[in-house]
């Protein structure tokens, strides 16, 4: 029986080595796997072994077998050629998750500012961020030699066109298309070509806010940048204004807010405001007689940075998902 089986072995591999097409194999797996095949012819002889023989023999019977069939699938593979051993694809399998997106941190601060500003009854201006020096300069009462218009400080285009350093532009955009009383804010990009480091960056964003009616005075512009703190830092937030010096407000102001960083109360400069100069008023045609108002300047990024205690300005604009991901 052992001999037997051994001969059945090794005929049968060398068989299946000469199979060259699906056809044969067929047939060799007929002639020896099969329900009439060869291996099962063998097996009434097992009653004809003696019984402490038995378990050798039945045990070298299932090697045969396996041996048998595990090389008739082998064979098959490689007839089959290699698209038949990829594994099939299951349709019904549950697909790869994809990631979800989120705003941009900086949208985020953008749209909550907008939204505190927009309850007290500031609408939304824009304006081109590729400017004239006209909006960007003159009529801000920024004179021919004035520093700020210095060629290593701005991004100057060709035919007296730059990249705007300022959103002051777009109080002289509001003012020469609209007749007072007027309440606007704008958000938007600025560019000065400053060596980027973890608090400078060659573009960022400011809010730019802009109220003119009769006898507005710096009381409503207080008042309107401590609700604003208010509302957006929390009940303890608190605003600072120390005499300062910009071209197109008069008197002129720095603005620091006190907000929470990090569980602790500490203040931050972000920004400058004052009250319209009259030389602004004239420039749009307003007369500064009449009518008076305020403006303010504030840094968006830094807002962004100080509330979500982000140390480096560059991270926001490297768009590394690991970064995005936290807010
Ligand atoms: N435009 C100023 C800047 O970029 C900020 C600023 C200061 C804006 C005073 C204002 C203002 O509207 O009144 O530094």
């Amino acid at each position: 029986m052992l001999k037997a089986l051994d001969d059945l072995e090794s005929t049968g591999l060398d068989e299946l080595a000469a199979v060259a097409d699906a056809e044969a194999l067929e047939q060799w797996r007929v002639c020896y796997l099969g329900t009439k095949g060869r291996l099962k012819a063998l097996m009434p002889r097992m009653k004809t072994v003696a019984g402490e023989d038995k378990p050798a023999v039945g045990r070298r019977l299932n090697e045969v077998k396996r041996a048998l069939e595990l090389a008739f699938q082998d064979r098959r593979t490689t007839l089959a050629g290699p698209a038949a051993s990829v594994a099939p694809i299951d349709v019904t399998e549950p697909g790869f998750p994809m990631g979800t997106g989120r705003r941009h941190v900086l949208s985020r601060t953008i749209d909550e500012v907008t939204d505190v500003f927009g309850r007290m009854g500031f609408s939304v201006a824009e304006g081109p961020e590729v400017e004239d020096e006209w909006h960007n300069f003159d009529a801000l009462n920024i004179p021919r030699d004035h520093p700020a218009r210095d060629p290593r400080d701005n991004f100057f285009l060709r035919d007296g066109l730059m990249l705007r350093s300022q959103t002051s532009t777009i109080q002289i955009r509001t003012m020469s298309g609209s007749t007072p009383p007027l309440r606007v804010i704008a958000v938007g990009r600025v560019y000065r070509p400053d060596t980027h480091d973890a608090t400078h960056y060659s573009m960022f964003h400011q809010v730019e806010g802009l109220y003119v009616d009769r006898h507005v005075t710096m009381v409503d512009l207080k008042t309107t940048l401590f609700q604003f703190a208010r509302a957006y830092f929390g009940p303890e937030a608190e605003v600072r204004m120390r005499p300062s010096f910009f071209p197109f407000t008069e008197p002129s102001a720095e603005v620091d807010m006190k907000m929470k960083i990090k569980g602790r109360w500490q203040w931050t400069e972000l920004g400058g405001c004052g009250m319209v100069d009259p030389h602004v008023f004239k420039a749009v045609g307003y007369d500064p007689e009449e009518w008076t108002g305020f403006a303010f300047g504030l840094g968006i990024d830094r807002i962004a940075m100080r509330k979500y205690g982000i140390a480096d300005i560059r991270w926001m604009f490297e768009n590394d998902a690991r970064f995005l991901r936290q807010f």
